[in-house]
């Protein structure tokens, strides 16, 4: 039986993987996408998981804009890793998806409204639309199986010493979801650095032969030379398809149950995540928390399921 999911993401290059895990992976049944301003702002993320689900010929699947920008504070972006569009690298088409009118928490409440069962959330951006969503509708708490969101660290950030991009951006909502009780799984740097973009790797992808493996390798060009570049890492990191491999294939991801915070005050340390393994705050644990990657398991089910897409 496969799992009902919701994504919400900032496409983005490894977003773009995200959806295309989610929606070719036969465990999961893509029912939304909604999208968020984070990697670049809202009209580019908005259109770029229009053209990413257009690539794959993804049909059936509607995607809809949320926040702008955080809860409370400015908007901070990554072109310089993701380019000016947020799809740096290929001549991107126009996407024959439109853009669904609802704002995307309605998108979220209408889909989890109308599900038989209870629907995974899985966030790969500043997790602003969902905190949104559970601000504003907290009668559909019980009907989120749990949310799976890409962001934070067990160790160092990456747009500040010790803030995650995602965190950073809006650190805000995070707590808010984290205060609401629902199933909460952190996919962190401390794990999604694992999952590099290797040569070897490149050529598996490629090797689907799809429209979308081509569009992909192009892609994956582009975010390997700028990661290359701003962090001396040239197998970029794939963050975001890690978090949806924890519900694709949940042995491929290993998870410990833990105390999750974040800082919503430090001068240095805003949006850093406090994770507690040791207990030391003595605090209830509230969110399991990914400590490592099967990753020649991840990047099989990532070549599977692009193979299954146009
Ligand atoms: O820090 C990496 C995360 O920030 C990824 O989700 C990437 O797409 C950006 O959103
Ligand atoms: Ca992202």
């Amino acid at each position: 039986m496969s799992i009902p999911v919701i994504v919400d993401c900032d496409p983005g290059h490894d977003d773009a993987v995200a959806l295309w895990l989610a929606a070719g992976h036969p465990a999961l049944d893509l029912l939304a996408v909604t999208t968020v301003g984070g990697n670049v702002p809202l009209e580019h993320t908005s259109r770029n998981a229009r053209i990413v689900l257009s690539v794959a010929g993804v049909e059936g699947v509607p995607v809809a804009a949320g926040a702008a920008g955080p809860l409370a504070r400015e908007l901070v972006t990554a072109e310089w890793i993701h380019g000016a569009n947020g799809l740096g690298g290929p001549e991107l088409p126009e996407p024959t998806i439109p853009l669904d009118p609802r704002p995307a928490a309605e998108l979220m409440a209408d889909t989890l409204e109308a599900s038989a069962e209870p629907v995974a959330i899985i966030a790969t951006g500043p997790i602003t639309n969902v905190a949104v969503l559970l601000r504003d509708r907290p009668d559909l708490a019980p009907r989120i199986r749990e949310i799976v969101w890409m962001g934070g660290s067990t160790e160092r950030g990456n747009a500040t010493p010790y803030a995650e991009f995602n965190a950073l951006v809006d650190p805000e909502a995070l707590a808010l979801v984290l205060s609401s009780g629902i199933r909460f799984t952190m996919v962190g740097l401390n794990v999604t650095h694992l999952a590099l973009v290797t040569p070897s790797v490149r050529a598996g992808l490629a090797a689907a032969g799809t429209r979308t493996a081509a569009f992909g390798d192009e892609l994956l060009d582009f975010f390997c030379r700028t990661n290359a570049e701003v962090f001396g890492m040239p197998d970029g990191p794939l963050h975001d398809p890690v978090a949806v491999a924890v519900l694709a294939d949940p042995g491929c991801v290993r998870l410990r149950r833990t105390r999750l915070d974040v800082e919503l005050a430090g001068t240095e340390t805003l949006g850093a995540t406090s994770v507690d393994f040791d207990g030391m705050l003595g605090r209830e644990p509230n969110a399991w928390v990914a400590v490592d990657l099967d990753v020649e398991r991840f990047w099989a089910g990532v070549v599977d399921a692009v193979s299954r897409l146009a």
